[in-house]
């Protein structure tokens, strides 16, 4: 490298400047959402701070059978984000370190809620980490008051007649309320 080229930072600065434009902070938000909580709003509404963009990632097929169908728990979240144009909500499948990357994410956000999280968010962060080095794991906490908060206790409490002000955004009480009056009418709710 001759002393010219070696102080000739031009290619440097090309180089910052394409990164910059391709560098948008991207991140992918994945889970069931059967259906989504106030817990997911508060974690989508703190990335939001940190990450550019958040791409909402539904699993189509959750191992436990969800209550709502993928086109349903992908139009609950499409309606309380539909004032945002940073976030995206598409259904995926497969490996998420596969998704991640085919959206241009290299970070997947997950929230902890309580210790009892961590273990198995300890385990699938290494996994996916192990299935490629290059996606990282960004873990973060929702407000104390949703922390005890969970999809499962929501579709329990509504069935058992308990209230969720505060619990799930309007629109997705109005579903769960449809859900149960067609598709379980005999459930006297
Ligand atoms: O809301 P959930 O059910 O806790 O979300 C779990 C989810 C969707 C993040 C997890 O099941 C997942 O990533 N599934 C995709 C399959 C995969 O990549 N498995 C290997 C990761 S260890």
């Amino acid at each position: 490298m001759t002393k010219d080229n070696f102080f000739d930072n031009s290619n440097l600065t090309k180089m910052s400047k394409s990164n910059k434009s391709q560098n948008k902070k991207k991140a992918v938000y994945p889970g069931s959402f059967d259906p989504i909580t106030n817990g997911h709003v508060d974690i989508i509404n703190r990335g939001l701070k940190v990450f550019d963009d958040i791409v909402i990632a539904v699993l189509e097929n959750p191992k436990k059978k969800p209550l709502f169908t993928t086109q349903e728990r992908i139009s609950m979240i499409q309606e309380i984000f539909s004032d945002y144009d940073n976030t995206k909500v598409i259904a995926f499948d497969g490996l998420l370190v596969e998704f991640a990357k085919k959206n241009s994410a290299r970070v997947v956000i997950r929230g902890l809620r309580a210790i009892s999280d961590f273990e198995y968010e300890f385990q699938m962060a290494l996994m996916n980490r192990k299935l490629d080095p290059d996606i990282e794991t960004f873990f973060m906490t929702p407000n104390l008051s949703y922390s005890f908060l969970s999809s499962n206790l929501v579709k329990e409490i509504f069935m058992l007649g308990g209230c969720l002000k505060d619990l799930v955004p309007k629109g997705v009480e109005k579903k769960l309320k449809e859900k149960f009056e067609t598709e379980h009418p005999s459930l006297d709710l």
